[in-house]
């Protein structure tokens, strides 16, 4: 194994054997060095990650060398989340300790460092940035990405305060190179921005309006991504479901699914994330019928009383949700449901909360995302009360967390005894193990070699906990 890997897997455990994965191999555009290098550290959603991917490209189009710690860096960029306000300040605690750790630099570091602030908080604070953190000289929204070479072209001539914070754009983050970190699985953006008001959320707010792109580009990306050597497709958007066919061809979201998963090599397809209210049988009809449609949708709830999903301006009740489950179990497919949900929303009473719980035990998720809502800058509901506190809020996370423990548990239990197919995503050199993962999203370790990965193995499920499942390669 030579020096391309990565860590993958934020579920590794402190202290647990690192899992490894190759990167994607470096394009080599026909480029000069410029002598420079860039770092950038991601928060947040795959969007964020994807978004990080494509923003490498750019500098590494304009001869900027990567590298992996800000030290060595000329160029640091913090891509950022606001989507919670924990995530939100994780940007200025770095900044923080940077500053600190700039006080005295260690001889032959280069003291003028460029620092930019990406993404989210970049957008929701503006050019306050620059009075609150003197030392950034880049603020960028993601909805000005398309920008960002002219911007780096105005850093480029000595200019110390640099923005793009426009949100009325048309435009959609499409770059002619982009560094992928995965040599397997690539991201593929369909959709940007978002035009839902739901009352908690800071993303219309961030991230613009929404664009789609064209079908007949999307499905010419994905043959190029076959090309390059990618088998699994993650398809992205915020509302990926709200995509709408800019071009005469006016396909469906359900339409282009199967599309992509039509083009030739293209083995796995996966797409995230689905808003309830566009979520229409023919999608589960197209799982049915295009094997590389994985069995896997991600369908954020976010409570599981009326109220509350009323006040959270979700446009849909607890019934029609399960209207929706209940047409995707109807599915030939053994398809596995994830979602995400909110806890101590405003005004959320214990009985609401309890139905959130009866919520989890009706649909039976392999998957949840929890979190304690937090208020953010210019949402609807910053004009509620707060009023479930914070104790409260993280005493029902505990209880939610381990029903769905329990429920993970017992529905992996199930799977015990039966064969998978798995894409080896990873290694563990100390553990000697294969990581792999099945259409449902489920991770399976199992004893194999670093070769391994990039496969598609049978794997034997022979023991099952709450997160992950153990196996044995079976040969066929
Ligand atoms: N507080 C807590 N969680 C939030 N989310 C979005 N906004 C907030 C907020 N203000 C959660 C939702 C969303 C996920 C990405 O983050 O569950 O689906």
């Amino acid at each position: 194994m030579g020096n391309d890997l990565i860590q993958i897997g934020s579920g590794v455990p402190p202290g647990a054997a690192a899992v490894v994965a190759p990167r994607a191999p470096e394009f080599s555009p026909a480029i000069a060095a410029n002598g420079k290098s860039f770092y950038i550290e991601t928060f947040g959603c795959q969007m964020n990650v994807h978004d990080s991917e494509k923003l490498a490209g750019v500098l590494m189009a304009r001869g900027y060398r990567p590298v992996e710690t800000h030290d060595d860096a000329d160029i640091i960029l913090y891509n950022t989340c606001s989507i919670r306000e924990k995530a939100a300040q994780k940007v200025f605690s770095r900044l923080g300790a940077f500053r600190k750790s700039r006080r005295s630099p260690p001889s032959g570091v280069a003291a003028q460092k460029i620092i930019g602030v990406l993404g989210c908080v970049a957008q929701q604070e503006g050019e306050k940035f620059f009075e609150r953190a003197p030392q950034v000289s880049l603020v960028c929204g993601s909805a000005s990405y398309a920008k960002l070479p002219e911007l780096l072209d105005q850093l480029e001539s000595g200019n110390r305060r640099v923005k793009g914070l426009d949100l009325d754009t048309e435009d959609c983050f499409e770059t002619e190179f982009t560094r992928r970190d995965n040599r397997f699985r690539a991201y593929l953006t369909i959709i940007e921005g978002c035009d839902q008001r739901c009352a908690f959320c800071v993303v219309p707010m961030t991230r613009g309006p929404e664009r789609s792109r064209s079908g007949a580009k999307i499905v010419a990306d994905c043959r190029r991504l076959v090309d390059q050597g990618f088998t699994e497709i993650q398809i992205l958007g915020q509302i990926v479901n709200a995509w709408q066919d800019p071009s005469p061809a006016h396909w469906s979201f359900a339409e282009l699914l199967g599309r992509v998963a039509e083009v030739p090599g293209v083995c796995r397809v996966r797409f995230t994330t689905s808003h309830p209210r566009y979520f229409t049988p023919d999608i589960v009809a197209a799982i049915d019928s295009h094997p590389a449609l994985c069995d896997q949708i991600h369908l954020p709830v976010q409570a599981g009383s009326t109220p509350v999903l009323a006040r959270m301006l979700r446009g849909y009740t607890r019934e029609e949700y399960l209207e929706k489950i209940h047409f995707i179990r109807q599915s030939r497919r053994p398809i596995s449901l994830s979602t995400d949900i909110i806890v101590g929303f405003c005004g959320e009473t214990e009985q609401d909360f309890e139905q959130t719980l009866s919520l989890l035990a009706e649909v039976e998720y392999d998957q949840v995302f929890s979190f304690k809502f937090s208020t953010r800058p210019n949402t609807s509901a910053q004009n509620f009360a707060d009023n479930v506190d914070e104790e409260e809020k993280g005493r029902r996370l505990t209880v939610l967390q381990e029903a769905q423990r329990q429920i993970q548990w017992r529905r992996n239990q199930a799977l015990v005894g039966e064969t998978f197919e798995v894409l080896v995503e990873g290694y563990q050199p100390r553990l000697l193990q294969a990581v792999g993962r099945t259409t449902s999203n489920r991770v399976v370790n199992f004893p194999g070699a670093p070769e391994d990965i990039g496969r598609y193995m049978q794997v034997k499920v022979t023991s099952a906990g709450p997160n992950s499942l153990v196996g044995e390669r079976i040969a066929i």
